[in-house]
């Protein structure tokens, strides 16, 4: 019943037991997930991961860290990936200031290339802003496509009120859940109910109680969990509406 709406099962940290983890995954009632693409590689991993499982779908493109080398030729060969019948979305792709690991100048260049890209393909895309609030808003606001998930959302509550007037669902990881994350936890207890998004972005962001562990989409309940408790709900219900949430969002 729940949907993992961002997870890197293509990860290195998965490579020893896989297909174990992915069991688990299903006997955790994770009925659906998205793996994003966040290279060119982990994007051709993604589409081979969901051939092969039936409730794992793929979304395709390059993370703001790997943009330096980033190329026409890359574009066009998402644009054919996107293709296949479960590539559902065009991400995670967007801003990165904490890092820095690619020019400010390229990440900014290529999150707006493949904007449009999801565009040309109508599809939906997947925003990561980290440090970045202004110019992420900046560009997404002058492509005018607004089909998108502000990923492991980090922002104020009037930057998610801006955000949900133009169409956009807020998504919500493990780090929700920690103590420090007062922000979060205030913006999760207060937005639309109907564009709210939960995920893990495993292996990263382990949810409380299992901080320290290697995170999996199994642990996606706790992010729902954290949530029914700070909106007052079961978490059944958070389960039930981020899933279908999830399932229009990405048009499964
Ligand atoms: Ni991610």
């Amino acid at each position: 019943m729940y949907f993992d709406t961002h997870t890197h099962l293509d990860d290195a940290r998965f490579d020893k037991d896989r297909p174990s983890v992915i069991k688990k995954i299903a006997d955790s009632g994770v009925t659906l997930l998205v793996n994003i693409g966040a290279d060119m590689e982990s994007s051709h991993a993604g589409v081979k991961l969901a051939a092969e499982n039936d409730f794992i779908y793929a979304s395709v493109g390059v993370h703001p860290h790997d943009t330096e080398f980033m190329t026409d030729d890359d574009v066009e060969i998402l644009r054919v990936l996107a293709t296949e019948p479960k590539v559902v979305a065009i991400g995670e792709i967007g801003l990165d200031y904490y890092y820095d690991n690619s020019p400010r100048d390229l990440q900014k260049k290529w999150f707006r290339r493949q904007i449009e890209l999801a565009k040309e393909l109508n599809l939906p895309y997947i925003v990561h802003d980290r440090d970045a609030h202004q110019d992420t808003m900046d560009i997404i606001h002058k492509t005018g496509y607004f089909r998108g998930v502000m990923h492991c959302y980090s922002g104020s509550i009037e930057m998610m009120r801006t955000l949900v007037d133009w169409g956009f669902y807020i998504s919500f990881a493990g780090s929700v859940t920690f103590k420090n994350s007062k922000k979060a936890k205030e913006v999760a207890s207060c937005v639309p109910i109907e564009r709210l998004l939960i995920e893990t972005d495993s292996p990263y962001l382990t949810p409380e109680p299992h901080r320290g562990q290697r995170n999996d989409s199994s642990m996606v309940q706790f992010v729902a969990q954290e949530i029914a408790a700070l909106r007052g709900m079961s978490q059944e219900e958070v389960a039930r509406i981020t899933l279908e949430n999830g399932k229009r969002f990405y048009n499964i």
